[in-house]
């Protein structure tokens, strides 16, 4: 028996937004942009939106691919950074949105690695029979985090601007900020016989990189937030871009030799390898690492930015759709972010 994918599907948020408007808030270029991360659009959620909505919105796409009705799920595995609260999780609000019955949700958050630590624990719940249908979600609302007061200065639907101190405030963290989009991602896994399924997860965590890429605010302060912490934006992710990227070369393609060779398989024998989305240069220089020829890659942050926890689902249902991905093909799921937390999945499609 084997962890096979019955559907795929994904959702972003309602807003498109250009490299060209995010000059309305801050001091950037969509030349810095596209040169430096590839980025040319992200979506935001409208207000109102949270995350649980936007992973259920991609639950209900996966859940109609599979063939199967909201009644079919057994289990959530639900990954994200960005919950709709502290606590509690937001695979409980999916649920009972989705109308899924009083079944398990476990919420786990490995950041951009979440969907493949995800993949490993659906595998062993299935594994264990605890579950027969499990629904995987990766979804992220990370413009809540945005350092300006009024979205609607990004979508082009209020004259309001901001204040020169203003300005220079959310310039502060352009370097974050342009980054991300909101969206979610979700497959429904089961087990089924024959060749097809997940052949193998490699996982790795290095906690001595956890303040590398982090939000400084949280219940090691008393309260967890405060009025100055808002100010001094301690709220807002902290992330030292050069060390990630720097570490991400050297452990991803590293990660991907270690899954081959525990499946007793070799790099040619990858048919598309799907990579988080953080950073097209970043993503350049792991292909070349492992010399992979531009058909096996797929790269698609030139439209979503990094959506976290969402990317990997999303890439494989886009692929999926596409005709990318054919009966007998190996798919090379990899991922490194904020813990650090990083890993490779195989899939024989
Ligand atoms: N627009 C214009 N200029 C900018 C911007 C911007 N948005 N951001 C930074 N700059 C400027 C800086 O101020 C700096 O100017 P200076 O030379 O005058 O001081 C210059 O550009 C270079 O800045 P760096 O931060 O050194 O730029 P770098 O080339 O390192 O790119 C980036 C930054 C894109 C963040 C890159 O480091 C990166 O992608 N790192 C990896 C990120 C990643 O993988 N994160 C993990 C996943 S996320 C997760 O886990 C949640």
């Amino acid at each position: 028996m084997a962890t096979t994918v019955m559907g795929s599907g994904f959702a972003l948020g309602e807003h498109e937004v250009t490299n060209e408007a995010l000059k309305r808030v801050c001091d950037t270029s969509d030349e810095w942009i596209k040169e430096r991360t590839g980025i040319a659009t992200r979506y935001y959620v409208a207000d109102g939106t949270s995350t649980s909505d936007l992973g259920v919105r991609a639950s209900q796409a996966a859940i109609a691919d599979a063939g199967l009705t909201a009644s079919d799920i057994d289990y959530v595995v639900f990954a994200t950074m960005t919950p709709d609260y502290y606590f509690p999780g937001s695979g409980a609000l999916l649920q009972t949105k989705l109308g899924l019955g009083k079944v398990p949700t476990l919420d786990i958050r490995q950041q951009c690695t979440g969907f493949i630590y995800g993949l490993q624990v659906a595998d062993a719940l299935l594994r264990a029979k605890a579950a027969k249908r499990v629904l995987l979600v990766g979804a992220e609302v990370h413009s809540g985090f945005m350092p300006w007061r009024d979205h609607g200065m990004v979508f082009g639907t209020t004259d309001a601007r901001p204040t020169a101190a203003e300005y220079e405030f959310n310039t502060r963290y352009r370097d974050r900020t342009v980054l991300f989009g909101d969206a979610a991602g979700a497959v429904v896994l089961t087990s089924s016989e024959g060749p097809r399924g997940l052949l193998d997860v490699v996982l790795h965590s290095d906690g001595q990189y956890a303040e590398k890429l982090y939000v400084p605010s949280g219940f090691k302060f008393r309260p967890y937030i405060t009025e100055e912490m808002i100010k001094e934006g301690r709220h807002i992710p902290e992330m030292d871009g050069q060390r990630v990227f720097r570490v991400a070369v050297s452990k991803l393609p590293e990660v991907v030799h270690e899954v081959l060779d525990k499946s007793g398989l070799k790099l040619e024998d990858i048919s598309l390898l799907l990579a988080h989305q953080a950073n097209l240069r970043l993503n350049e220089a792991v292909q070349k690492a492992l010399g992979l020829p531009d058909d096996k890659v797929y790269n698609n942050i030139q439209k979503y930015g990094n959506t976290t926890a969402a990317t990997i689902p999303i890439l494989y249902d886009e692929c999926k759709k596409a005709g990318r991905i054919k009966p007998g093909d190996l798919i090379c799921f990899l991922a490194l972010g904020a813990g650090f937390h990083w890993g490779a999945a195989l899939l024989r499609a």
